[in-house]
Formats: structure tokens, C-alpha cells, sequence
């Protein structure tokens, strides 16, 4: 995995613990562990799909679960958007062009999937982090070894449809 902050090489979790199964713990694969957290903390990259400019819209009427709010929708839309992992569009206010909000599910900490949201939260089952899904901190990071919030992506209200640009 590159790390793109200049720091130590990044060493994959799968690689570096393929590399000490076969010998003893030492003091140089201890350092190399230091590395490999922060190496973790530090790579802002992960979770965080290429942007397509695709703009999908959906008609609120089609969405029971999106008529209140709190209310959401997790679906994927196609294989490039979001890096074909799926999306949480939660209403986030009765009405206005910003009643809705879209994130993704790809955990900025190891990639694994968050939870449906939950009191306001969505929580990630792999190792605790616990994102907002307040409108003011949409995504933001509420705990955990997350380094940053989870992927956005613009999303607009007419009245009638929801259009999420990725
Ligand atoms: S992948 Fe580690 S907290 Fe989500």
C-alpha cells in the first residue's frame, strides 16, 4: 500500500503478518509494527472511492423509508460509483435542498462495512469506530481508530427527486 504522506513504506496487514509467522518476534519486526499502525492511522486513502461525475436521481415516492426523517436507503449504484460499495442516503430534515445526505459504508479505518445508522450514528462492526449521521457533521467521525470521516457525496432535493452526484 503506497503511503502517500512521505512517511515509512506501508506494509500490508496480510504481508507483514505472512513475514513474522515464520520467525521469532523481534525487536526490528516490534518497529516494524509500530510502522504498520501508523502506516493505518496515517493513509487517508482508505474507504475513499475515485469520483465519476455520474448523477443518479430517485423519486422520493418510490422510497417508503425515506419519507421521515432519519429514515434511509442503502443500495449500491452500479459498479464504478462508490467503487461499487453501497451508499447510506438518510433524510436528514423534513424538506429543503439539503433534506438529504449520502455516505458511504466503506469504513476509513480498514475498509470493512458500517452498520445501518442507529441513534444517530452508524458504527463499524470490524474494530468500533462510530460515525455521525447529523446533518451539521454528516460522516464526521464520533469515535474510534477511524482517521477520518466516512465519503460524502453531494446530494440535492427538488420536491421530488434525489440527486446524488459521485
Ligand atoms: S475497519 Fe476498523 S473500525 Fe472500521
Amino acid at each position: 500500500m503506497a503511503n502517500i504522506h512521505g512517511g515509512p513504506p506501508c506494509v500490508s496487514r496480510r504481508a507483514f503478518i505472512k513475514t513474522i509467522s515464520f520467525g521469532a518476534v523481534t525487536l526490528g519486526s516490534l518497529s516494524a509494527l509500530t510502522t504498520l499502525e501508523s502506516c493505518t492511522n496515517q493513509d487517508a486513502g482508505v474507504g475513499i472511492a475515485p469520483l465519476t461525475g455520474q448523477k443518479v436521481s430517485i423519486a422520493l415516492a418510490n422510497f417508503s423509508a425515506l419519507q421521515n426523517v432519519g429514515g434511509f436507503v442503502r443500495s449500491t449504484f452500479g459498479t464504478s460509483n462508490n467503487a461499487g460499495n453501497p451508499v447510506l442516503i438518510i433524510r436528514v430534515a423534513a424538506s429543503g435542498t439539503n433534506a438529504f445526505k449520502t455516505m458511504s459504508t466503506v469504513c476509513t479505518h480498514a475498509a470493512c462495512l458500517v452498520n445501518n445508522p442507529s441513534g444517530g450514528q452508524v458504527a463499524c462492526p470490524c474494530h468500533g469506530s462510530v460515525f455521525s449521521t447529523s446533518a451539521g457533521n454528516f460522516g464526521g467521525v464520533a469515535g474510534g481508530p477511524a482517521p477520518s470521516g466516512l465519503q460524502t457525496f453531494a446530494t440535492t432535493f427538488d420536491g421530488t427527486n434525489i440527486t446524488i452526484t459521485f
